[in-house]
């Protein structure tokens, strides 16, 4: 996205009083998601502060931050994974194509085939290849018959780099295969049902850096087609695979900018103090 889309962010302030700001270019037109105001808490400790930021189509958009900073926590509330979450609670606007997904009769079942999450740890279900990536299809009625189905299954396998490795094997386990297949194949489970916005919880942290660089390349590739957030402890990943990088502190999202700006001219000197190492 053009940079000259974006628009300056406004100050936001506090009940407290205090001036909460993030810097940069946090929003832009016509966004895929819309997050005004956003605060979480985990029964009465709160965990992100009063987050406003737009997530535009097709970006690629890194959040970074140092441990325990809320990146998880924020990411999971974009799809209501924070529902799963025991005396977790959201507060503000969430809205995904304009739609609120935190209204009373939103489909909890089917905005999380929307915006589909990988998590750190590739998990697959203890079925065989061809069964965890046919399982949504399945479950979401996306496939008219067998064959539908095995279609599905293989582009979901191609779109995710991974057919060709396990064409001959599709019926034997997911477990069975190396981390870096493991995670191609959570991938390709998530764009089985087809969805808009693809939340990625550090993909690679568990993979060595030749799985890591090929996942990298497949963010790449996802993002002609879905929009994608990807939370990482690697500057030099989120300098790779995204067009622009939030910055969370201590639950606070404290600058939104091109990447190559973060990486290279931070607005805010928390920003700075923890690209250079500082702290973190
Ligand atoms: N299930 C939970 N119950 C209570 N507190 C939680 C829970 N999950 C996270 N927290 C707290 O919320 C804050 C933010 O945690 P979160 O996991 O979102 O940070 P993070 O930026 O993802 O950290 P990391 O980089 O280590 O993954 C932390 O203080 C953490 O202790
Ligand atoms: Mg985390």
């Amino acid at each position: 996205m053009a940079n000259s889309e974006m628009i300056e962010s406004v100050n936001n302030v506090s009940e407290s009083g205090t001036e909460r700001q993030t810097v940069g270019a946090s929003f832009c037109d016509d966004p895929k998601f819309s997050i005004r105001n956003a605060s979480v808490f985990y029964a009465e400790k709160q965990a992100i502060f009063d987050v406003s930021v737009d997530i535009a189509r097709h970006e690629v958009i890194a959040m970074i931050g140092p441990s325990g900073c809320g990146k998880s926590t924020f990411l999971r509330s974009l799809n209501r994974m924070n529902d799963t979450v025991e005396d977790c609670r959201v507060e503000g606007g969430f809205h995904l194509d304009g739609q609120d997904i935190y209204q009373d009769n939103m489909d909890v079942v089917a905005l999380r085939a929307q915006v589909g999450m990988v998590f750190q740890k590739p998990n697959p279900f203890p079925k065989s290849i061809y069964e965890n990536v046919a399982y949504g299809p399945r479950i979401h009625g996306l496939a008219d018959s067998r064959v539908d189905l095995d279609e599905i299954v293989e582009d979901s396998l191609r779109r995710a780099s991974l057919w060709d490795e396990v064409k001959d094997r599709l019926h034997q386990p997911g477990t069975g295969l190396s981390g870096g297949q493991q995670q191609r194949l959570c991938i390709a489970r998530t764009i089985a049902v087809n969805p808009e916005v693809i939340l990625m919880d550090e993909p690679c942290s568990a993979l060595d850096p030749i799985a890591t660089a090929r996942i990298e390349e497949l963010i790449e590739e996802l993002s002609q087609n879905f929009t994608i957030a990807i939370v990482t402890h690697s500057m030099q990943q989120a300098a790779r695979v995204s067009s622009r990088t939030a910055y969370f502190h201590l639950g606070e999202l404290i600058e939104v900018n091109p990447t190559e700006m973060v990486f290279t001219t931070p607005e805010h000197e928390l920003t700075e103090a923890y690209i250079t190492g500082r702290f973190g």
